[in-house]
């Protein structure tokens, strides 16, 4: 998209095109909690889409500044700042993706568990008043522990009677990043080329990628795949550690999320053939929330992708059990937050 949006640039300056005549796509997005760690790169990439129009971006505090900054990138959409409660409803009318990185990192030793008190708070309410100002959106919490927020965002919407399942998206793109990554590392492999499916959701042991459905195909040893699962289940803490408590991922995040927006654009586009992993309502197991990937439509999932379960390796199996008694905890844990503050 990038690319896209720099050529499609140059060839209209080549040829004295008037840019805003460029026929284009023109969807709103808004990034709430913009001003953070993660935000702020993340509406920089954003902002180089051309699919939109509007880049809406609200924080409980400095927001200005970033909008100003950003607003001088000569790419078409524009950008308009928002700051607290009382702009909230205005940032959100008419937005057709909202993305919601706000609340805290962790530091080292916490898990993302901890981070619960403070951010069940944040995405509960700001998805009620998403509920309220744009209930037809996509929704895209990245805030954590996302294997909470999302069922909390989801009881959030059936209390205001407005939930569809097909909408609302916990962003797991950034395991799927680090597994292709980390696979492309220690294979050798054409970087480009390399998919692994990650399942499960988005904590710990609850993240499992799928090594023996390595796209291409390649064969790992025992070893290879306790030392790769492993890294990939760990690989926000080597972040989190590596800022030794100035927070978690941002950048990769930034990628991932912005990456997760564009195909959320391209399936809004009418565009038939995307795919992209999520923590979602999910029928693949007896959780009712489960990441996979899934095919993404103009309405949001219109499929998802059970094949990526079937015929797992016994390393993969033993995996998907001991994993779903802590997601069931934390999706658990999400609901009992929310049906409590109804
Ligand atoms: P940060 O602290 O740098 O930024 C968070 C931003 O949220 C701040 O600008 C803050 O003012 C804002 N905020 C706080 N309360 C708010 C509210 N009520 N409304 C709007 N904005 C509010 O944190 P960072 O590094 O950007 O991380 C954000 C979240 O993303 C954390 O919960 C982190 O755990 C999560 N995360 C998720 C990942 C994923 O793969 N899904 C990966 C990395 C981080």
């Amino acid at each position: 998209a990038l690319r896209a949006s720099f050529a499609s640039k140059a060839q209209n300056e080549n040829q004295n095109i008037q840019y805003h005549l460029q026929p284009q796509a023109s969807f709103k997005v808004a990034v709430l909690g913009a001003a953070g760690g993660i935000g702020q790169p993340l509406s920089l990439l954003i902002k180089m889409s051309p699919l939109i129009s509007d880049l809406h971006l609200y924080d409980i505090a400095n927001v200005k500044g970033v909008a100003a900054d950003l607003s001088h990138c000569n790419t078409p959409s524009q950008v308009k700042d928002f700051t607290g409660a009382s702009e909230l409803a205005n940032c959100l009318k008419g937005v057709n993706v909202v993305v919601i990185p706000a609340g805290v990192p962790r530091k080292p030793g916490m898990t993302r568990d901890d981070l619960f008190n403070i951010n069940a708070g944040i995405v509960r309410d700001l998805v009620t008043a998403v509920a309220d100002n744009c209930p037809g959106a996509f929704i895209h919490i990245i805030s954590n522990p996302v294997n909470s927020t999302v069922p909390i965002a989801a009881e959030v919407l059936k209390q205001k009677g407005v939930y569809d399942p097909s909408k609302l998206f916990g962003v797991t793109t950034l395991d799927v990043v680090r597994a292709n990554t980390f696979v492309a590392q220690k294979k050798n492999l054409k970087l480009i080329d390399v998919d692994v499916p990650v399942v499960g959701g988005h904590a710990g042991i609850t993240i499992l990628p799928l090594l023996s459905k390595t796209r291409p195909s390649v064969s790992f040893s025992d070893e290879e795949i306790e030392q790769l699962t492993v890294r990939i289940q760990n690989a926000g803490t080597e972040v989190v550690e590596a800022k030794a408590g100035a927070g978690s991922a941002t950048l990769s995040m930034a990628y991932a999320a912005a990456r997760f927006v564009e195909s959320s654009l391209r399936a809004l586009d009418g565009d038939g053939d995307v795919y992209e992993s999520a923590f979602v309502q999910s029928n693949l197991t007896d959780l009712p929330f489960f990441a996979s990937r899934v095919k993404l439509g103009r309405n949001g999932v219109e499929t998802l992708i059970p094949s990526d379960l079937q015929g797992l390796t016994e390393y993969e199996q033993k995996a998907l059990e001991a994993l779903k008694p802590e997601l069931k905890a934390s999706i658990e844990k999400g609901i009992a937050f929310a049906q409590k503050q109804a």
